[in-house]
């Protein structure tokens, strides 16, 4: 295992060049463009696996490696669409430089769907370890995060998308926690605001909402009506409990009105690299030009590059 090369670390930086950081109100990431052809809409729900794609594929084009995670990685609905689904889109990420991949899921139709897709993946020569883990991913964890599984200089990223409430708190703190000397394992927590506040009002008891908020304070999230607002708070979390340098919270929305609708989920991007929100900002409009095919936005990419030393320099890349 080696450090990358002069000549690589050259290369990769040159990838990318003048990404804009994204404008980040207190926590919440405030839109700049405007919906248009040109410059894209923004990302909505059925979008939002492409978003994960392209924020990977970027990260790992200066690191040349990782680890990717995925707490509740089974289709959104049983007659899935591919483009829309997650662990699918990430694991035909090019160049195939992700390395390991932790997919896990608790409903056994799910899980056979994880399986065929895996079975998919062999049928077309793909050889990397793909781990897939039936149960609740609570729990799950616990086997996967034992010390020495993942190297402290893997790139490792974590997607928690949940539908409301089946992420632990402790979970997202047991993630944020494993690394002990290196950049803390990247999170992508999904936090369900379009439904939230009707899922609250419906449960029967406390048990649920506390463990999903990982305090005594539930009051908090149940009185707090305004989704941005929430947001903000799990943005503040994110840093100040477990410490990250950045998080940000990406707005998802409803499709209708080309995606200017409702906002039903927020996106946590939480990270320890300071070049990762910009790489999050690009990755978004990309995945906002819907038309676009991946090959495309990688041939822009290529001809501008930016100054990754930051994150290139922690990894141990060209292993
Ligand atoms: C919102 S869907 C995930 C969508 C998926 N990421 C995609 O890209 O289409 C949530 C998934 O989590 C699973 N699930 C629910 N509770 C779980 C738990 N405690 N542990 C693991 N998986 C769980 C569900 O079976 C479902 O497949």
């Amino acid at each position: 295992m080696g450090s990358v090369s002069d000549d690589a670390n050259d290369r990769n930086l040159g990838l990318f060049s003048d990404l804009e950081a994204p404008s980040i109100n207190d926590g919440v990431v405030e839109l700049t463009f405007k919906s248009s052809k040109q410059d894209g809409y923004p990302v909505w729900s059925e979008n939002k696996s492409k978003l994960i794609q392209q924020y990977v594929r970027f990260f790992i084009l200066v690191t040349k490696h990782g680890t990717y995670i995925d707490g509740f990685a089974g289709p959104q609905v049983e007659q899935y669409n591919d483009e829309s689904w997650s662990a699918k889109r990430v694991l035909e990420i090019q160049p195939p430089w992700l390395r390991r991949f932790i997919l896990c899921d608790m409903n056994p139709r799910q899980v056979e769907h994880l399986d065929k897709l895996v079975a998919d993946r062999r049928a077309l020569g793909d050889k990397r370890k793909i781990e897939i883990h039936r149960g609740d991913f609570n729990t799950v964890i616990e086997q996967v995060l034992v010390p020495g599984s993942i190297r402290e200089k893997e790139a490792t990223f974590c997607l928690l998308d949940q539908r409301t409430f089946e992420c632990k708190w402790d979970t997202v703190r047991k993630i944020a926690e494993y690394k002990k000397t290196n950049t803390k394992i990247e999170q992508f927590y999904f936090l369900a605001v379009g439904w939230l506040g009707r899922s609250i009002a419906a449960l029967k008891d406390d048990k649920k909402l506390r463990e999903w908020w990982g305090r005594d304070d539930i009051e908090l999230p149940r009185s707090t009506s305004h989704s941005v607002e929430l947001a903000r708070l799990f943005s503040h979390r994110f840093m100040r409990e477990l410490g990250y340098a950045s998080a940000a919270a990406w707005p998802i929305y409803e499709r209708s009105d080309g995606g200017r609708g409702k906002v039903m989920y927020y996106m946590i991007h939480a990270t320890d690299h300071e070049e990762a929100p910009k790489l999050m900002n690009r990755a978004y409009k990309a995945a906002t030009l819907a038309s676009q095919p991946m090959e495309h936005t990688q041939a822009c990419f290529d001809g501008e590059g930016f100054d990754l030393g930051d994150i290139a320099k922690r990894y141990d890349a060209n292993e």
